[in-house]
């Protein structure tokens, strides 16, 4: 297993161009199926998620051929509609395959995604606007089963915003007979993204981005390119890691209209950010202030997916800061971590107070989930001493060589294997 060894207290100096965001490559390869055709996706991140949504493609009898982050899918000789249980448990959001697989084969049998380490993910929401889109589903042995003669639009009302629940929707109507509406719809910009390659195919999807999407069913859709838009989570954490080292980065490549949230509440900590057309550059020169509070919510709230590397510069900050996450249930599993690299930080259910510590040390530390694992760089980074992070394969997820980018700015960063 991997660990990564930070020598910390170095500055963050650097600017580099922003990988692909994970959470839109994933959709939009799921989505390559629905074509029966060939298909060329850019600036595909080397993610460890990305390798296993090429292992499902592979095994649903797809071609993937990969040059660097240029990835070409031919979903022409798919010949499965089964994703196996040892892939699903390798990525949960697997489940995005279901609503592509079903409206291409008309059936679709996968794993149930079972448990996992940020929360509960259950998926009712996803079951119950298929059904409503007259699929047929049953759920035995562990695998959902899903067959429909025909699937037919239908209004759908989502009781959450759910990301996945509304890209699956997105993939099992484009081709259906009729319109299809989502009301109370995910906004994440990727769903933006994924609309984009969709529409780019031959669908009649409208309204991404806010809270009612419109599909209009078509006969049939042909083979894409398309260049995934810039990780506004990856852009997070590197601005945290600057941030948190009195230091400074130039993001080649990144949105800010994207990161609204981020970018405002990297400004209330003191950092100087300007925003530029596709870079954004941050400047801090002095101990961060604490914001009040911070609350993770749906899109444009600011993300759960960037809470724990917050947590991090809130654990050095000047005051106290509160967290409430909203999102999953189970998203504190770095604070054990970070109290151990000296944060002062209180858990009450879904609430975490964080009393800003002068500084943190450095300590041998596990990261539990992506997400978490890089709270603990980012705390590595800002930390007297060396701080070891073992379980790299968390991080390896979402971050594209993060130890290459952090070294490439001035941390002393290694991975050892
Ligand atoms: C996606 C992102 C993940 C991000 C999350 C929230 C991808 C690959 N992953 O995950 O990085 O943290 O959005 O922004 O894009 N829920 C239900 N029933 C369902 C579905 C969801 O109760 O059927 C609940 C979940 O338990 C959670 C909330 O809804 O509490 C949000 O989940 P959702 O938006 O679906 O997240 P994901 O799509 O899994």
């Amino acid at each position: 297993m991997g660990r990564l060894v930070i020598e910390g207290g170095r500055r963050i100096d650097g600017e580099f161009a922003l990988q692909g965001a994970k959470n839109a490559v994933l959709p939009i390869l799921a989505a390559t199926v629905l074509n029966g055709g060939k298909n060329i996706v850019y600036n595909c991140p080397e993610l460890s998620d990305v390798s296993s949504t090429i292992e499902v493609l592979e095994n649903l009898g797809c071609k993937v051929v990969r040059h660097q982050n240029i990835l070409e899918v031919d979903s022409s000789d798919m010949n499965s509609h089964t994703i196996p249980e040892r892939l699903m448990r390798k990525m949960r959001s697997s489940i995005i395959f279901l609503g592509a697989i079903i409206a291409r084969c008309k059936k679709a049998c996968v794993s149930m995604p079972g448990g996992c380490e940020i929360g509960q993910r259950p998926i009712d929401l996803h079951l119950k606007a298929l059904r409503a889109l007259g699929i047929e589903i049953t759920e035995s042995h562990g695998y959902i089963n899903c067959v429909a003669d025909k699937i037919t639009g239908a209004d759908i009302h989502l009781d959450f915003p759910s990301v996945g629940a509304t890209e699956n929707i997105m993939l099992a109507a484009c081709t259906a007979d009729g319109i299809t509406t989502i009301e109370n719809a995910a906004r994440e910009p990727e769903i933006m993204d994924l609309q984009n390659f969709l529409n780019r195919m031959g669908a009649r999807i409208s309204g991404g981005g806010g809270s009612v999407i419109r599909i209009e069913g078509v006969k049939k859709l042909s083979g894409v390119e398309h260049t995934i838009m810039p990780d506004r989570i990856v852009a997070g954490t590197y601005l945290a890691a600057a941030a948190a080292t009195k230091g400074q980065i130039i993001l080649n490549g990144a949105d800010c209209t994207h990161m609204s949230a981020i970018l405002n509440l990297l400004s209330d900590m003191g950092c100087r950010i300007y925003r530029e057309e596709a870079r954004v550059i941050l400047t801090a020169n002095r101990r961060l202030l604490a914001a009040a509070t911070v609350k993770t919510m749906p899109y444009p709230g600011f993300p759960t997916d960037i809470q724990s590397p917050f947590m991090a510069l809130a654990a050095i900050a000047d005051g106290t800061t509160i967290f409430i996450e909203n999102i999953f249930e189970n998203r504190y599993q770095h604070v054990d971590e970070l109290v151990r690299m000296g944060a002062d930080i209180r858990l009450d259910g879904r609430c975490a107070v964080v009393v800003g510590a002068e500084r943190l040390t450095g300590a041998n530390v596990v990261a539990k989930e992506l997400r978490g694992g890089a709270a603990l760089v980012v705390a590595g980074l800002a930390a007297d001493g060396i701080t070891t992070i073992e379980n790299t394969k968390y991080i390896d997820r979402g971050y594209e060589r993060i130890e290459d980018y952090l070294a490439l700015s001035g941390a002393k960063i290694t991975r050892k294997e």
